[in-house]
């Protein structure tokens, strides 16, 4: 029959946990294509098939999913801290055709940051839908920043796509259709300003990335730049196709 959009996510996961070997410390992904991967891991852990292998988790629901399937965790750094991450495995929300990644849609950029900007090799897993001329063509590029005076950071990230044709910016909220409008929070406590461009960002996307790290109230961006080293894309047909 037809495949799924589920089944081309678990085709692409099922590929990146190919390149796990025992022994490995792992960057353990969040969204709903990473949970394949974890699902995969821990059938694989329990089998016996990849001794020594732990991971660091991006997300507190990474965190439950992995103890759930029984792949053992580690914190990032410190003495109980994995010396290396040799491989992380997760999605994105766009893929551009350099391995730029719009990530963190679903809330955890900023542990995703951390964690595969430490690793060794970012293994990127998507189905075709996620491909982009430009990032930021299919929706939000989140932003998270400290909930301190969140409405003054969100005015200085407006001000560096001034008068931008089609760019707004607006505040993250729980429920978008709810009458009380309440902030979304991270795992981290903190909260979350998406930016929308039109027509995706055209300009240079370092650039555009350093002015907004510059912004004191802003922690992290979704863009992810020549972060990921491979990214499995799987096709509508079934088929798959690597970039690296
Ligand atoms: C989580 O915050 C995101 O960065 C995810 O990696 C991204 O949203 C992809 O999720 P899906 O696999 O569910 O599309």
């Amino acid at each position: 029959g037809k495949l799924t959009q589920e089944d081309l996510k678990r085709v692409a996961a099922h590929r990146a946990v190919e390149f796990v070997e025992p022994g490995m410390a792992l960057g353990l992904g969040t969204g709903s294509t990473a949970a394949h991967a974890l699902d995969r891991l821990g059938d694989l852990l329990r089998a016996g098939a990849l001794p020594g292998v732990a991971g660091v988790p991006t997300s507190l629901k990474t965190e439950l999913h992995a103890t759930r399937v029984g792949i053992p965790l580690l914190p990032l750094g410190g003495d109980r801290g994995p010396a290396r991450i040799h491989l992380s495995i997760d999605g994105a929300d766009e893929v551009d055709p350099h391995l730029n990644l719009v990530k963190g849609r679903g809330g955890s950029l900023l542990r995703e940051k951390m964690i595969e900007g430490a690793g060794e090799r970012f293994v990127v897993i998507v189905d075709e839908s996620k491909l982009v001329p430009r990032l930021g063509c299919t929706g939000a590029v989140p932003v998270e920043v400290i909930p301190f005076g969140a409405p003054h950071t969100l005015g200085l990230i407006r001000k560096v796509f001034d008068g931008l044709p089609g760019f707004h910016a607006r505040h993250r909220m729980v429920n978008k259709d709810a009458e009380e409008d309440t902030l979304f929070v991270t795992d981290n406590g903190n909260n979350i300003v998406e930016m929308f461009f039109e027509d995706g960002i055209h300009g240079d996307l370092k650039d555009i990335s350093d002015q907004l790290l510059r912004i004191t109230g802003v922690v992290e961006h979704g863009m992810f730049l020549g972060m990921a080293t491979t990214v499995i894309i799987a096709n509508k047909d079934g088929t798959i196709t690597v970039m690296d």
